[in-house]
């Protein structure tokens, strides 16, 4: 990223007022929209934007552009304040951020049906580089936002940095670390789940979410996510990099396994199937996904893998929509899955390459095996690989027999900082270390957290492949070069008392060729 791309980022950031206030800025920019008068229908609609902008899913030489319509994000009727009727809304793409050098521009239709959404998938642009993007519905434009494509695939990339993310209870916490995100310098992030939470966070109520009790309609969850979107530092930071994004459980109801919910005696089986499509459509209209990903009643494609250059492989996994109940007394039935036949066989055979340098597994859940009890008992999570042995190991030695090359497994979900060497064998210490795995923090979820819990020493004298734990609230920064792949780990001290700075609490650095990080 050159020096010019960092300076045009901070304007990008100067504030909400300068991010949002870049449509009202935009009216100078005159001749920049050689478009023709918008249809006459769209002219009523009034500050369409008020969700933001993103884009996503990054190819070579293309990407998503996200938006959605909403002059009333919290309109009762889910419909976000549009009538019902499709809009056109055009979208433009720029090498430069006062749009003198349009690289490619055209026309969308945000349908009703989609809530207003809009999914562009740009393509034939360069690849490997920055562009910038806007949108029009009538006379109104969007704020300016920045992206990146994709290097073309295998060809050579020395560097690359992106962030990963995940658990942002609106309820818990403010999105200081997001800001604090958007101004690092960065090619990507990723979103491994709990973008919104259906409930509770768990760390006490700090801020309320709008609307009675969960949400179980299209509607309800429409407008839980434009409570979310509606806050400046998440905005920011969807619009200054583009993100890949995957759900957890609670974009949809806590710990829910396939068809089974957390609770079979509150929700029936078909009560929870249709709240699962309903949360399922509203994950896609609020998010840069690609067609591809677009729901089919309550199946949604996922899994997919993203790749950059002959530097990094990102295969995002999906261990939520076809995994077997939660049944700890069953974590050993190798009949139990959490992948799917399906996505196991298609990443079994995806990281036996020809593959990048490097190979991260983008998923949700705990995956080295984590003994919380201390003394001879032990006790496992429920929810994590832990629970699911058997996919578990099995994939962990394809890795191996694979040759895959240099794995490191991105987990979120448990609201703290992990560092941990894949073993072998779990039980032995002297077993080989086989990979590596990065679990991310919370951004908010859990409140302002605290660097360890008591407990915490428990955690690491019964799993000597653990190697850090922290609890502070942030995102985990990647530095990937072909020698080498940094970990920082980015925390702020309070969530609940804006402005705090970000810090890096710790780094760990994985050699090229040598699984496990260690201390850099
Ligand atoms: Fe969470």
């Amino acid at each position: 990223m050159s020096e010019q791309s960092g300076l045009t980022r901070r304007r990008l950031l100067q504030g909400g007022a300068g991010l949002l206030g870049a449509a009202a800025g935009a009216s100078t920019l005159g001749g920049a929209w050689a478009w023709a008068a918008p249809p006459k229908q769209a002219q009523a609609i009034r500050d369409p934007f008020t969700l933001g902008i993103a884009s996503g899913d990054p190819a070579p030489g293309g990407v998503v552009l996200w938006t959605r319509l909403a002059p009333e994000p919290g309109a009762p009727d889910g419909r976000g304040g549009m009538p019902n009727r499709q809009v056109a809304v055009q979208w433009e793409v720029a090498e430069d951020e006062t749009f003198g050098r349009v690289a490619a521009r055209g026309t969308a239709l945000a349908t009703p049906d989609l809530g207003h959404s809009v999914h562009a998938e740009v393509a034939g642009l360069r690849p490997g580089a920055e562009y910038f993007y806007r949108f029009r519905a009538g006379p109104e434009l969007s704020p300016v936002g920045r992206t990146k494509t994709a290097p073309q695939v295998g060809s050579r990339l020395d560097a690359m940095t992106f962030a990963f993310t995940s658990c942002q209870s609106y309820t818990d916490g403010l999105y200081t670390a997001h800001a604090r995100m958007a101004e690092e310098d960065l090619d990507l992030v990723v979103q491994l789940g709990d973008y919104i939470y259906e409930g509770p966070g768990g760390g006490g109520a700090f801020r309320t979410h709008e609307g009675s009790g969960e949400p179980t309609t299209l509607g309800g969850y429409r407008n839980r996510y434009a409570q979310y979107k509606g806050d400046p530092d998440l905005q920011a930071s969807h619009a200054t990099v583009p993100w890949v994004v995957v759900l957890d459980d609670h974009e949809i109801d806590n710990n829910w396994a396939d068809e089974v919910p957390q609770d079979p005696s509150v929700q029936s089986r078909e009560a929870f199937l249709a709240r699962r499509a309903a949360a399922l459509q509203a994950y896609y209209e609020h998010q840069p996904l690609r067609r591809t990903s677009l729901p089919r009643g309550i199946d949604m494609q996922l899994y997919r893998r993203l790749a950059f250059g002959d530097l990094l492989d990102l295969h995002v996994l999906d261990t939520r929509q076809y995994r077997s109940d939660q049944d700890q007394a069953a974590r050993l039935d190798g009949t139990r899955t959490i992948l799917g036949d399906e996505q196991e066989q298609w990443l079994k055979s995806a990281v036996a390459g020809p593959t990048a340098r490097w190979n991260a597994l983008a998923q949700q859940v705990f995956f080295s095996q984590r003994d919380f009890a201390g003394g001879p008992q032990q006790s496992f999570s429920n929810d994590a690989w832990d629970n699911y042995v058997g996919d578990r190991n099995g994939l962990r030695d394809h890795l191996v027999a694979a040759r895959t090359s240099n794995p490191v497994v991105l987990t979120g979900d448990v609201h703290a900082n992990y560092v941990c060497d894949v073993k072998a064998d779990f039980d032995d210490p002297a077993s080989a270390t086989v990979a590596t795995e990065l679990v991310g923090t919370s951004m908010s979820t859990g409140g302002d957290g605290r660097d360890q819990n008591p407990a915490d020493a428990i955690q690491l004298a019964e799993n000597p492949h653990i190697k850090f734990i922290n609890r502070n609230r942030g995102y985990v920064r990647n530095v990937v070069t072909a020698s080498q792949w940094t970990a920082d780990f980015r925390v702020v001290d309070a969530v609940r008392t804006p402005g705090a700075p970000v810090r890096t609490r710790a780094s760990y650095v994985i050699e090229n060729g040598r699984p496990g990080a260690q201390p850099a």
